[in-house]
């Protein structure tokens, strides 16, 4: 087909690269069951791959989280568990930082009203922003539990105090303010008392259970290891 104008000005929008992005990570899962396969593969070798499959998983449920936005994300449709979501998010992060992270729970899980996939970026954005500020030879530490009947979650660091970092983009701490808004909750940041930022996230918790369940349910099923680009 021949292109005969291009619209001048025009962007994509996040649907549109969400959508074309599903092949790549398609490709990555596709490679990286073919490196399995290999005869003699080394145990370190396919517990590298593993954590490659496990960060991969993760993109693609970004992008099925960024293609069904209105369903999954509505606040209150879903549940998630604010510990399991903050372990997943170190693992990842401390794929790519060598300092030291603590995580501190002061109960078993703690539900939130709150997609998963969404918490996730929300913790995720807290957490990076801590381990750079501590550096790579600092000390990150996690408390997650509930208090006066909220989901709760500090992130406290080494770092040199809230504020007082190289400024990136800008763009993560505002989404997570907003987002914690959107659901009820809160953000709240300054410095603890060791000198490093404290940043507390406090989101209301979910009932035990929920017809959410079954939304929270359905998005686990076609995330991860099942997901394909169509
Ligand atoms: N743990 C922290 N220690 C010190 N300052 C922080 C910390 N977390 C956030 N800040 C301050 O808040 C600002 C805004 O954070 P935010 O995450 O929105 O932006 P960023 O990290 O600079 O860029 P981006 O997240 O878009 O890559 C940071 O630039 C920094 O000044
Ligand atoms: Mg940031």
């Amino acid at each position: 087909m021949q292109v005969t104008s291009v619209t001048s000005g025009f962007v994509p929008s996040l649907q549109e690269i969400c959508h074309d992005m599903r092949q790549p990570v398609a490709s990555v899962f596709a490679l990286a069951a073919a490196v399995l396969a290999e005869p003699g593969l080394s145990q370190a070798a396919c517990t590298r791959m593993d954590e490659i499959i496990k960060q991969a998983e993760w993109l693609a449920d970004l992008i099925q989280h960024a293609l069904h936005t209105t369903v999954p994300g509505a606040p209150g449709s879903c549940r998630s568990d604010l510990l399991s979501v903050a372990n997943e998010a170190v693992a990842a992060e401390c794929v790519t930082w060598v300092g030291e992270v603590k995580l501190v729970a002061s109960a078993g899980p703690v539900y939130t009203a709150v997609h998963p996939v969404l918490l996730r970026r929300m913790v995720a954005n807290l957490l990076s922003n801590a381990m750079r500020a501590a550096g790579p030879s600092g000390r990150v530490t996690l408390q997650v539990g509930q208090e006066e009947g909220s989901a709760r979650l500090c992130v406290e660091d080494t770092g040199p105090g809230f504020g007082k970092i190289q400024k990136g983009l800008g763009l993560g701490l505002a989404a997570v303010l907003r987002d914690a808004i959107r659901h009820g909750g809160r953000l709240e940041c300054g410095n603890g008392t060791g000198g490093g930022a404290r940043v507390s996230l406090t989101l209301p918790i979910a009932s035990t259970h929920s017809p959410a369940d079954d939304a929270y349910a359905e998005f686990c099923g076609y995330s991860g290891h099942a997901w394909a680009a169509e």
